[in-house]
């Protein structure tokens, strides 16, 4: 594994993707940023965080026939590698809320942007972005509901230390995905899916309230909640939990 520790750069996702441009680059190869002065964040939101702080860093992936239909599984194995490194600090209530933010006490700690490389119905590489608030005390968006986890222990955490942690799960369960392991890849995944089975608020995009609760996801990716006796599909983006 090949990691590139920079100083300051737009965004290591843009990085990474031009990097794969104009070279022909080892899976495995990572790029790391103290500062990212044009972090991007899921649904072209931005990514906020204090220069040399917090974890941002990327990841290159390469498959070898891995089809399209099956890219949650993808979105799975990332969330679920960061969870399992942050188990090391015993975080409560932590757990993935779908898609793949990661959450502790009701707040997330980590966010998650995968920008995958298509050929016909197949993906043949990613790069994985990880943004992780490590020792970033004071959020400005109160809204975001942000939190980190020097704000949750009540002391720093080493960077590198977390890095390596959640690199060593990465590798692991990329290789569950190589090995075509989608039950236990998805079975990893609900056990720590926030809210799942506990009925709570839901946001349509038209902002009516609804009671549903999770009871899994689609094949396609989507949140599957069900409404008294009715299930529905829903879109990312598409619905809002009001977290209770
Ligand atoms: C989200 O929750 O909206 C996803 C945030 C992803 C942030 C990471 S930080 C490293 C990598 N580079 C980026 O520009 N974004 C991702």
């Amino acid at each position: 594994m090949k990691i590139i520790k920079l100083n300051a750069i737009d965004s290591t996702n843009s990085f990474l993707k031009e990097m794969a441009v104009n070279a022909t680059l080892d899976s495995f190869t990572v790029v790391t940023a103290k500062e990212q002065t044009s972090g991007r964040g899921q649904m072209k939101n931005k990514w906020i965080s204090e220069a040399g702080k917090n974890l941002t860093f990327s990841v290159f992936v390469r498959f070898d026939k891995f089809k399209i239909e099956n890219q949650k599984y993808l979105s799975f194995v990332v969330s679920r590698s960061v969870f399992e490194a942050l188990t090391t600090y015993y975080l409560p209530k932590l757990a993935i809320k779908w898609p793949n933010d990661i959450m502790t006490v009701n707040k997330k700690i980590c966010g998650v942007l995968i920008e995958n490389s298509l050929q016909k119905e197949y993906i043949t590489s990613s790069v994985i972005g990880i943004g992780v608030n490590v020792n970033q005390e004071i959020f400005n968006d109160e809204l975001s509901k942000a939190t980190s986890l020097k704000n949750i222990l009540g002391k720093e955490v080493d960077l590198d230390e977390l890095l390596n942690l959640i690199l060593e799960r990465l590798q692991e369960n990329i290789q569950l995905l190589n090995d075509k392991e989608f039950s236990i890849i998805e079975e990893n995944y609900l056990n720590v899916l926030y809210k799942k089975n506990i009925p709570s608020m839901f946001k349509t995009p038209n902002g009516e309230l609804f009671m549903g609760k999770i009871i899994g996801v689609s094949q396609e990716g989507k949140l599957q909640l069900e409404l008294d006796n009715e299930t529905l599909e829903e879109g990312f983006g598409e619905t809002k939990s009001t977290t209770s």
